[in-house]
């Protein structure tokens, strides 16, 4: 019994763990299968959980997710499965439930979810389902269900349970990416071309797609041997001196731990004063050699891709980097020696006119791209409208998003949502309708589309973002609650919401910004 539970149990929840699904799934479905009955999987995840540890702690986390485990124990028959899937994500098996009977039962659990509180906090929980016969009749294929469901659920707003058809719902942002194949096709060929050493910079305005197109380069399949690196800059990194150089370090040391152990001493303290090993004594930041620190990037770099893997490093925002990161990527490039990797910049072009960026731009001579990212065709929006609404969609409908969008996806998004809370575009009960005369002010300029937005929020909402406009600085969610007296609970979604519209971020410790 003890050594059962040392194998099958997760210490800190109680419930099953991965290695007893593992062992004992096939048997649970064989059962059903001989005895003619359904079943049914569901997987929960905890909305936004990282953000209970990186606000509270771990112990607060823990403790969230030991209550949460019991909550659910106490919310299935006892007959169920419970196991501890991954970090916040539990899998239950229902025995003798369908997938209409499932539905009911998790809304149910999730509703009574959001009345109680864990660790004395309130969270919301999203969750998926598939079940056994109705959607397959094979383990992987259910779990791949039940993992699209949940992510459906995600990418719907959260606190929800996803449905697989996903019918009578807009799915924003598509799951394929539309066109852009001369793109991808040019910037693998590129990043391809050489062993060297290599910049590529993509422009264009905002919501036109850079990130998604990187993003797509970087999974494909073509470019699986390469390690990838992602950085994402934004107005507060932009103080922090070597910000994204620091990240890459760490990420290197993460991906092989011995890398380091390869630089000559004399080098390697340099790297160590940027980024201090955990317990070491270097607490404090020392007076940096400048020029040794570029030599020890450059030789990491090389010895690295010589030695573990070809590397994209991927700088995002990337109007938004520090001066001392840029002059170091030009000293590396300007040297004969750099090793095989590529570094995609993507900036925003309103932003690069006279900035930084041009400048190391223009020293540049050999391995160096650009490319002008423009918005979509008219055909192309075509596709992303149907994958959208997963159905054919009238023509004089995407005139009409061509029109107003200029082919900007970010900017077509935003009004299919609003034309389908307008309820200018309807779902009625079988297929979306369009209506022909539009009830509905749309805004043509980003610029507009801002003001719209504004208009859209609370009292409340308006009343933290005028605080933290006022303070100027960012703020942590402790001072923010001095600042309103509202309470976290009230604070969260307020926040939530604010970011999702785009008009507050979060700097790397947590703090939100104007
Ligand atoms: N080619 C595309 N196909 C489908 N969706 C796209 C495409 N390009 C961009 N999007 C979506 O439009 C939105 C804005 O794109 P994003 O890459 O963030 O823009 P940028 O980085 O240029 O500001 C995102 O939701 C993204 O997923
Ligand atoms: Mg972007």
């Amino acid at each position: 019994m003890a050594s059962f539970k040392r194998v099958y149990i997760d210490s800190l929840t109680g419930a099953y763990n991965r290695a007893f699904l593992d062992e004992k799934i096939a048997e649970i479905l064989q059962n059903a299968r001989d005895e003619g009955k359904v079943l049914s999987v569901v997987m929960f995840d905890i909305d936004y959980f990282k953000r209970i540890n990186d606000l509270y702690g771990h112990a607060v986390g823990d403790q969230v997710l030991r209550e949460f485990a019991q909550f659910l124990k106490n919310s299935l028959r006892a007959g169920d499965i419970l196991i501890r899937y991954g970090g916040d994500e539990f899998l239950a098996i229902l025995s003798n439930v369908g997938y209409s009977d499932a539905l009911k039962i998790v809304e149910r659990i999730l509703e009574n979810c959001k009345k109680q509180e864990f660790a004395k906090l309130r969270i919301t929980v999203s969750a998926g389902i598939s079940s056994f016969p109705k959607h397959a009749d094979n383990w992987e294929s259910l779990f791949e269900l039940v993992d699209k469901s949940l992510y459906f659920a995600k990418r719907n707003g959260r606190d929800r349970v996803g449905v697989l058809q996903n019918v009578g719902r807009v799915i924003i942002p598509t799951y394929d990416i539309v066109g852009r194949i001369n793109e991808i096709e040019k910037i693998i060929n590129f990043v391809e071309s050489s062993k060297k050493a290599k910049v590529l910079h993509i422009i264009g305005e905002i919501g036109v797609g850079k990130t998604r197109l990187v993003k797509e380069v970087l999974n494909h399949p073509q470019l699986k041997s390469y390690d990838k690196f992602e950085s994402l800059l934004s107005p507060s990194t932009k103080s922090i001196v070597f910000y994204p150089v620091r990240q890459l370090v760490k990420y290197l040391a993460q991906k092989n731990d011995s890398i380091l152990k390869e630089l000559p001493p004399s080098l390697l303290s340099e790297i160590y004063k940027l980024n201090p090993p955990e317990n070491s004594e270097l607490g404090e930041l020392f007076y940096v050699d400048k020029f040794k620190l570029f030599e020890a990037l450059k030789e990491l770099l090389k010895v690295y891709t010589q030695k573990v893997s070809p590397l994209i490093i991927f700088i995002d925002d990337a109007h938004w980097i520090d001066e001392f990161s840029l002059e170091l990527l030009s000293y590396i490039f300007r040297s004969e020696d750099a090793g095989n990797f590529a570094v995609i910049f993507a900036s925003r072009i309103e932003e690069t006119k006279e900035d930084l960026i041009k400048k190391f731009f223009g020293l540049l001579r050999r391995d160096f791209m650009e490319i002008r990212l423009m918005p979509l065709g008219k055909e192309e929006l075509k596709q992303l409208t149907v994958m959208v609404f997963g159905q054919n969609v009238p023509d004089f409908f995407v005139d009409f998003l061509f029109f107003k969008s200029g082919g900007n996806p970010y900017i077509a998004y935003e009004l299919i949502e609003s034309l389908t809370k307008s309820g200018d575009v309807y779902w009625n009960g079988e297929s979306w309708e369009f209506k022909k005369d539009f009830d509905f002010d749309v805004p043509s300029t980003l610029l507009a589309l801002t003001e719209m937005k504004i208009a859209s929020l609370g009292a409340k909402e308006l009343n933290v973002l005028e605080y933290m406009a006022v303070f100027g600085k960012p703020v942590d969610l402790d001072l923010l609650s001095d600042l309103t007296s509202l309470r976290y609970e009230e604070l969260i979604p307020i926040m939530d919401r604010l970011e999702n519209l785009g008009f507050i971020s979060r700097d790397f410790a947590g703090s939100y910004y104007v």
